[in-house]
């Protein structure tokens, strides 16, 4: 594939260099987990977080053979497609946020659509109740995929190596396969009771017909075939081509909505991102239809008029003003946010110093009934899978995205012959008002289901700026708790001053106004911090870890990566790079 204008000339290394990176991964990927994920590294040539080693390796050896950020998003971006199958995907959707080093933002949106054929009824049975599993399992659930269109946009607009040079990473990790580890091979397991629904997922099976264990190869030729395809003819293959054709063949097997007119009009989209500031940074993160953007300035805005840094107000004081924030912010999340292209919302006055400080004048020392701010509803909290990935060149280049099936291996249909998993993204459309998703969220007509519609996200690629440079690359997984995870990093970082190590080991409190309930991850917040914010009313729930973050903090051209310590990601810098224009 090429492109009318390149957008960088320069002499670009041979394959050999990448290959040899690529060869000293697999060296790697043999060892014991300790030894090849390092949860923190730096650099000044580059840095790649991302939740899997072997697609950290392949954004590292990008950046190494002279890519830029972009380049290397991208390349990651398939390469979790290939390693990372619960969560990475060409069947889903995302989001990528990045600032050049020319000071230009752009933001794609390349989030999942409701097939022509959905309808704000399709998961309701003949009395109105939601059907269960409809909206989260099979064909019927899944959304009209973006991740091939967006990835493909980044290119055009920013790449400067060949499209193919950027698959041809995942293309062999695919064909010649890779090793599993610890935290793949359990999430096999607990994909197996799903195997008699979906045979498709057999794919992940080893040759004696059980699944994977860490130290086995897996090998995925199907996939390795598809993303040639995409190598070669870039998203008209997808949408248009022979994958489309085994997309449509799939789904009228399943009785799913997907045809080839939504394949054919699937678009990823430019973007105004959101922008904000907190404590003099200028915060930029994901606009609608994502809520991220949204409800994290909202929080940080009321935040801000609080004395956090210097304040007295010990960790239950700074948890409880956190919590109350977060509360107000989620409830505007339910009643306001949606797709742009299909509702008004009122996102200047929610992003409004006036409307920041209502709100703050609101909270007092106890906690308010969050069925003061609207309908009480409470719901189900169950498993989260999506992942980010911050990547950061020694040019001055940062990109964020986070991109997802919605939950782990998304519908559980694996495309016949292609060897890829659907997503389930129409479960983060609110299928009847005020019935909660897997997430516990609820939504009304905001976010309703309409034919051609995207659905709400709590996704947040986020980029903060210090005097004008990039200081901060960050982004989690979680479901309804990302946006929570990713207001706290930053309030650790700036309010708090902790190490970008400290402030994301540190434990995780969340709240999303319904339910009316506080969630802490299970053994990390004090007991007297509980104890005091229980006699302020707030209802505690104890809950397993929270988020994946991938972290990128930049200072004097020094950039540290921090994967969460509580899954399996791995950051890790660039060393040698090939420079634009030397041989
Ligand atoms: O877009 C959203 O908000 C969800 N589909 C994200 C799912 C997610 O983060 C699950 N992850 N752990």
């Amino acid at each position: 594939m090429s492109r009318g204008e390149p957008m960088n000339i320069h002499i670009r290394p041979s394959f050999t260099q990448v290959t040899i990176t690529l060869i000293i991964t697999m060296i790697f990927s043999s060892m014991p987990l300790a030894a090849r994920d390092p949860v923190s590294d730096r650099s000044s040539e580059g840095m790649v977080s991302t939740a899997c080693s072997a697609a950290t390796a392949v954004g590292v050896a990008i950046l190494e053979m002279g890519g830029n950020a972009v380049d290397a998003a991208v390349a990651t971006g398939f390469a979790l497609a290939v390693t990372f199958p619960s969560a990475g995907n060409i069947g889903g959707g995302g989001f990528m946020l990045a600032r050049m080093d020319s000071g230009t933002v752009f933001f794609i949106d390349f989030r999942e659509k409701a097939p022509l054929a959905a309808s704000g009824n399709m998961y309701l049975d003949l009395t109105g109740e939601v059907i269960e599993g409809m909206s989260t399992i099979g064909h019927r659930a899944c959304g009209v995929p973006g991740t091939v269109a967006g990835l493909y946009m980044a290119w055009e607009m920013y790449g400067t190596l060949e499209w193919e040079e950027l698959l041809e990473p995942s293309i062999r990790l695919a064909e010649q396969g890779f090793t599993i580890d610890s935290h793949l091979a359990s999430s096999l397991q607990k994909l197996m009771k799903y195997d008699t629904g979906y045979p498709g997922l057999r794919k992940f099976y080893g040759e004696n017909g059980s699944p994977m264990a860490p130290e086995d190869t897996m090998v995925q030729p199907e996939l390795g075939r598809v993303l040639k395809m995409i190598a070669r003819d870039g998203p008209e293959a997808f949408y248009r081509g022979t994958i489309a054709e085994m997309i449509v063949r799939e789904m009228e097997k399943g009785g799913g909505l997907i045809t080839m007119d939504d394949l054919n009009d699937y678009r990823s989209l430019l973007r105004e991102p959101v922008i904000g500031s907190y404590r003099g940074h200028t915060v930029i993160s994901a606009p609608p239809p994502s809520s991220g953007g949204i409800v994290l300035l909202e929080i940080l805005n009321i935040l801000e008029g609080f004395d956090i840094p210097g304040s007295d107000r010990g960790r239950a004081g700074v948890e409880h003003l956190m919590i109350e924030a977060e509360r107000r912010a989620y409830s505007d999340r339910a009643l306001f946010l949606g797709d742009p292209d299909f509702i008004e919302m009122p996102l200047g006055r929610l992003l409004s110093r006036e409307y920041a400080t209502r709100l703050r004048n609101s909270i007092g020392e106890k906690a308010i009934a969050s069925s003061s701010l609207g309908e009480a509803l409470s719901g189900p909290y169950e498993s989260e899978e999506t992942t980010h990935y911050s990547i950061a060149d020694g040019e001055g280049n940062v990109v964020a995205v986070t991109t997802t099936l919605n939950s782990a291996y998304g519908s559980k249909v694996v495309v016949e012959g292609a060897g890829f998993l659907m997503n389930n993204e129409m479960d983060d459309f609110s299928s009847k008002p005020g019935v909660p998703n897997i997430y516990g969220l609820v939504g009304g007509k905001a976010n309703a289901i309409e034919p051609g519609k995207r659905m709400l996200s709590s996704m947040t690629p986020t980029i903060v700026l210090r005097d004008d440079k990039p200081l901060l690359v960050l982004g989690s997984p979680g479901g309804s708790t990302i946006i929570t995870t990713v207001a706290r990093i930053i309030v650790n970082i700036i309010d708090l001053c902790m190490s970008p190590q400290e402030a994301v080991s540190d434990g995780r409190i969340h709240h999303q106004w319904m339910p009316d309930k506080v969630y802490f991850e299970k053994g990390t917040i004090k007991k007297s911090t509980l104890e005091d914010l229980e006699s302020r009313g707030h209802i505690l729930v104890e809950r397993s870890p929270i988020g994946d973050a991938q972290v990128i903090m930049i200072q004097e051209n020094e950039m540290c990566g921090v994967s969460d310590p509580r899954r399996g990601g791995s950051s890790r810098g660039a060393r040698k790079v090939v420079r634009k224009g030397v041989e």
